[in-house]
């Protein structure tokens, strides 16, 4: 049983539910609803060519506890009436703790083994809500399966037995690499009259940038610097323009060129094409060193650091300023692009979900 509940893990699932069920699997897909909007959700199942989901949670948003919650008390029937095997859950949304403390309290009455994707990436920072996601997910799982070498550490650090930890790499780059063409063929930059590597792209959503009128005000003024220079185009989340309206900064966007959330193969498109990315999204981090993309991260640290010690990454010097933003962009303008898959970490080579098929089979003869 795969869950997928939030935008990041949709591009995890299609590639990990085709290598499952080439690997003779027989899958079922529980969607929770976290994330709902067409362009949040349903157009990652078109652009990934993944099936309808089985099971469809339907909870929407609400605070941490109540969405938390809520995927755990419509998931529970569904794991005692159809008793899968295995449940993988993927990231560190809160679908993926919410459906791992499901599990790991029904594992002595149902027999069900947790194994989670993306598992062993921790920012050391206890006050995101994905990183409490994180720690707690991968206390629960069964197996743990690592997308770069450094996860192996923490989950030893954390007194984790490494026989329950499988290195395969990354999954999303999986799915990158099956898109690609797709997503040169869609030319989303000529299409919005941009010339390749001749604009940012540039994406903000968390809790800690936007959350506060103070921290977004930074983030916009940072990116309303850079648009001085080059296009910036924003595919703006839904969290982020609610607190635009909500701060009145609508004033700071004028200068961008704001969009709507945009499909995968688009995105991928944009980000190809730019000559530079600034964002606080861990795919973001991880697509760009891939793509050779120079990257600027707006957070304080990164659970990702290997997008920075052997990608293109560089974290905005912290606290965040304006002109912190703007420095941290010329000198990625100065690192300037290279080429694809020059940078890509172990692992990161399209062929992660084939070893993750492989991790789950052996897990599988060993139970
Ligand atoms: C979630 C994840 C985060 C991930 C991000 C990617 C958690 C704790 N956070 O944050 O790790 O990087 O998704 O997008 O799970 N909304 C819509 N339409 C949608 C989805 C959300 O309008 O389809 C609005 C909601 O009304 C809500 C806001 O966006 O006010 C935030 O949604 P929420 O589910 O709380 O999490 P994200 O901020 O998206």
């Amino acid at each position: 049983m795969l869950v997928a509940g939030a935008r990041p893990n949709f591009m995890k699932i299609a590639s990990i539910q085709k290598a499952l069920e080439r690997g003779g699997f027989r899958t079922i897909l529980v969607h929770t609803g976290q994330h709902y909007d067409d362009r949040m959700s349903a157009s990652f199942f078109r652009d990934l060519e993944i099936r309808e989901p089985d099971h469809h949670l339907g909870v929407g948003s609400a605070s941490h506890a109540v969405q938390t919650a809520r995927i755990m008390e419509a998931f529970e029937p569904i794991l005692l009436e159809t008793k899968p095997d295995w449940v993988l859950v993927p990231g560190d949304v809160n679908s993926t703790l919410a459906c791992a403390l499901v599990c790991v309290k029904l594992k002595e009455a149902t027999g069900v083994r947790l194994a989670h994707l993306e598992a062993g990436l921790r920012s050391h920072d206890w006050r995101m809500p994905e990183e409490v996601n994180r720690v707690l997910t991968d206390r629960c799982a069964d197996l743990l399966l690592t997308p770069s070498r450094d996860a192996a550490a923490n989950l030893d650090a954390e007194g984790i037995d490494a026989a329950r930890v499988a290195f395969v790499g990354n999954v999303m780059i999986d799915t990158l690499m099956e898109r690609l063409s797709a997503a040169r063929a869609c030319a989303i930059p000529a299409r919005m009259g941009l010339v390749s590597g001749r604009y940012v792209v540039a994406t903000v959503h968390r809790p800690s940038n936007v959350d506060t009128a103070v921290a977004l005000g930074t983030c916009l003024g940072g990116l309303a610097a850079i648009a001085a220079d080059l296009p910036v185009v924003v595919p703006l989340h839904p969290r982020t323009r609610k607190q635009i309206t909500a701060f009145g900064l609508d004033h700071l966007i004028e200068r961008l060129r704001i969009t709507e959330p945009l499909g995968y193969i688009e995105m991928l498109s944009l980000s190809e094409g730019a000559a530079a990315a600034i964002t606080d999204s861990g795919g973001v981090q991880e697509e760009t060193t891939v793509l050779g993309v120079p990257c600027v991260t707006l957070r304080e640290q990164t659970e990702r650091p290997i997008t920075v010690e052997e990608g293109t990454n560089e974290l905005a010097s912290w606290p965040l300023t304006i002109e912190g933003i703007y420095e941290a962009y010329r000198r990625a303008m100065q690192r300037g692009r290279v080429g694809l898959g020059t940078r890509s970490p172990d692992g990161w080579d399209g062929c992660a979900s084939e070893r993750a098929a492989t991790a789950l089979r052996e897990a599988v003869k060993r139970d």
